[in-house]
């Protein structure tokens, strides 16, 4: 309670909102370390609404296939058993909403930027970028501040982006959020897009810039609520980025929906067997409900890791090139995993990997 109110003090909240549910990030023993894991296994308070969890540092049972060792598994199941025991749900997904879909409006404490932009836009629920502690915090009390992107006036778009036909959705918001920052867009897309393609822009857009939500015109379900910005950017080149040769092809950034594998197992019928590695990452629970799609893409000799992503696992920095298809994996890869990222379309993806 300390923890929201001094929140709720910092940036002006008149009260604490009832949420529907929390989202925890931050629970990769690669990232928390010894302190973090000793921190919540002392953690004496349990949640009080459902509460989702991000991806954790490997997938729970194939650990080893990921190459990694005994001591990071059984670190990162200190972990697990910590989050267990407070009550939070084991779904180590950033797709939480593939799980169970907020409504219109709902107040929610989520931590994961690429889930609290698709949340806010797509979904048209409330929630500020919480960081783990903060969503902790929210899922014990069962209540957030009242500030930000709650407030319906503060979603308000202050910046209009068009994004030209040829554009990827997922170069688009990692091009965009480097110009727009944290200010909320109005995007208008020339081509039609998906819910995959908003979940690939808005993952994007809140990596490379600061941005909570963006509205896409006769799309989202509040674009109508604000008057037009004035200010407008065009987005209308692809980003060029340094080639190198891929040792990984990864994907599922953020975690693949149903669709997407769908997509997955169509282009490696027509293509034919990975010659290089091809990781695809998505959640357990998608994965069980699409186990027959899940079964045959490994019999192409690609592998469908649950519990984790290309980011937050250690497992990745093994290797030195990856090829990805995401924009927030441009981001991050570099930075955290220390490995060279070269960019391609779904389908490039694949076609790169089976080459
Ligand atoms: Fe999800 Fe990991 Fe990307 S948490 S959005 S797959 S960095």
């Amino acid at each position: 309670m300390e923890i929201l109110v001094a929140l709720g003090e910092v940036f002006g909240a008149e009260k604490l909102v009832e949420i529907k549910s929390a989202q925890i990030s931050g629970i990769s023993y690669d990232n928390i370390g010894d302190e973090g894991l000793e921190w919540l296994e002392s953690f004496n308070a349990r949640v009080v609404v459902k509460t989702f969890s991000n991806p954790a540092g490997m997938d729970l049972n194939r650990w080893r296939e990921m190459g990694l060792e005994k001591d990071f598994f059984q670190k990162q199941m200190r972990i697990i058993n910590a989050l267990k025991r407070i009550g939070v749900e084991i779904t180590l997904t950033c797709t939480p909403y593939y799980l169970e879909t907020p409504s219109l409006g709902d107040h929610l404490a989520w931590a994961e930027s690429s889930a609290v932009v698709y949340a806010n836009s797509v979904i048209g629920a409330r929630t500020n970028r919480e960081s783990g502690i903060s969503a902790l915090a929210s899922a014990v009390i069962g209540k957030t501040p009242y500030y930000g992107l709650h407030i319906k006036e503060e979603r308000s778009p202050s910046v209009r982006i068009i994004v030209k036909r040829d554009v990827e959705p997922a170069i688009a918001g990692f091009t965009s959020g480097k110009i727009v920052g944290s200010e909320i867009p109005l995007v208008e897309f020339e081509r039609k897009v998906s819910h995959e393609d908003l979940k690939a822009f808005g993952s994007a857009l809140a990596a490379s810039g600061g941005a909570g939500m963006f509205h896409a015109k006769e799309i989202t379900p509040e674009w109508m609520d604000f008057e037009t910005p004035s200010e407008k950017i065009v987005v209308d080149e692809e980003e060029v980025f340094d080639e190198c040769e891929p040792d990984l092809i990864a994907i599922g950034c953020p975690h693949t929906s149903a669709e997407e594998l769908k997509r997955i197992l169509e282009m490696l019928s027509r293509y034919g067997s990975p010659k290089k590695k091809l990781w695809i990452f998505t959640s357990r629970n998608v994965a069980l409900q699409n186990a027959e799609i899940v079964r045959k893409i490994e019999e192409f000799g690609a592998r469908v890791f649950y519990d984790t992503c290309m980011v937050v696992s250690p497992a990745t920095s093994e290797f030195d090139c990856v090829m990805v298809n995401s924009g927030k994996a441009l981001e991050y890869l570099p930075k955290l995993r220390n490995v060279a990222v070269t960019f391609g379309t779904l389908e490039n993806c694949i076609r790169r990997a089976v080459k």
